[in-house]
């Protein structure tokens, strides 16, 4: 029995020294120590032997088994070691090589011809207000002389919260509670980007869309100062050299009222589809302040004139980039929007 206890220690000091692999010790300890292994089957004859050469041979195999145990645990962490100074020295960091290339995003074309609008404005004076998109139908209409029933608000249905409540149609709300906050300051020269929500829904209309409103009140300001301001905003937002005019219109909250075209970017005012061969494309409505706005406002119209107007910002990206879908803008599909 001691004679088979040395050999299997033997050989199983050889495989030892050899072994260079965790397979290789794997395979050593289940031949040995496993629950089919030599010493495990050594021990188990154990029982057939007399007590006092049981308990003899019964320690020194207990205590070959520790051994073993223990020796196959050093040379594990042996190797492993060796194996991970191996992948060091293989694995050398090349600093100089160039990084690895990661996807950037970049603005909403909604964004990007927002902020160029709202910096064509500032370059000429204007602050940047805001208001609640969720907002009282005393400012959404009433004081913009729109009182209930007024047939005018029939193009702008929305969603009512409740009988005095609204989701606003439009930014022109903001011109009036402006006019609150500041009355009775002068001059004021604001833009008001936000949402607004309507019941449309098309290619070219969306229930929820953005608008920009401006105002400018003062003393002595006139048409003129709509015109040249307008048509400056637009030569600067599309071309140089565009062409605009202004055709009459109605809005309860400005006196006299006008809708601006440009000539068509496409077409250069020649005719085409886009601008339905008339050479023209409508960009915005505006108008002189009402003198009923001002009262709410909290201005006396004998003193103090102004000028509003308000456009759909969707409209002047799909002009300035040739969209011919709305929709597109709302999809988050990045085949179109990494085109900007
Ligand atoms: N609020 C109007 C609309 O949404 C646009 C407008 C604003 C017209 C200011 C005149 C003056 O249709």
């Amino acid at each position: 029995m001691l004679s088979k206890l040395s050999e299997i220690k033997d050989r199983a000091e050889k495989i030892l020294q050899e072994a260079d692999s965790m397979e290789k010790l794997n395979e050593l300890r289940v031949k040995t120590l496993g629950r089919k292994g030599e010493i495990t089957v050594l021990l188990r004859t154990l029982k057939d032997l007399s007590p006092e050469i049981k308990a003899q041979m019964g320690q020194a195999a207990n205590q070959f088994k520790m051994q073993l145990e223990e020796m196959i645990n050093q040379k594990s962490e042996e190797l492993k070691q060796e194996q991970l100074q191996q992948r060091l020295n293989a694995e050398k960091i090349d600093v100089t090589l160039p990084g690895m290339p990661f996807m950037r995003g970049s603005k909403h074309p909604l964004t990007r011809v927002s902020e160029e609008i709202r910096d064509v404005f500032i370059g000429m004076g204007f602050n940047v207000a805001e208001g609640p998109e969720i907002e009282l139908d005393y400012y959404n209409f009433e004081a913009l002389n729109m009182p209930r029933n007024h047939p005018a608000r029939d193009m702008q249905d929305t969603f009512y919260i409740n009988d005095d409540v609204v989701v606003r149609t439009h930014t022109s709300p903001v011109q009036v509670r402006t006019m609150e906050k500041m009355s009775p300051h002068l001059p004021i020269r604001i833009i008001v980007p936000g949402k607004v929500y309507r019941k449309d829904d098309d290619a070219t209309h969306s229930p929820m869309f953005q608008q920009v409103e401006g105002l400018v009140l003062d003393e002595r300001i006139t048409l003129a100062d709509l015109k040249g301001t307008l048509m400056n905003f637009a030569r600067e937002i599309f071309e140089a050299d565009l062409k605009v005019r202004f055709r009459p219109s109605y809005f309860p909250f400005t006196e006299p009222s006008a809708e601006m075209d440009i000539s068509c970017v496409n077409c250069r005012g020649v005719g085409c589809r886009v601008c339905s061969h008339t050479g023209w494309l409508e960009i915005l409505g505006a108008g002189m302040v009402n003198p009923r706005v001002l009262e709410y406002g909290g201005y006396d119209p004998e003193k103090v004139t102004g000028f509003a107007f308000g456009m759909g910002i969707e409209r002047i990206a799909m002009l300035k980039y040739g969209i011919n879908d709305l929709r597109l803008f709302f999809d988050n599909d990045r085949r179109f929007l990494q085109q900007f």
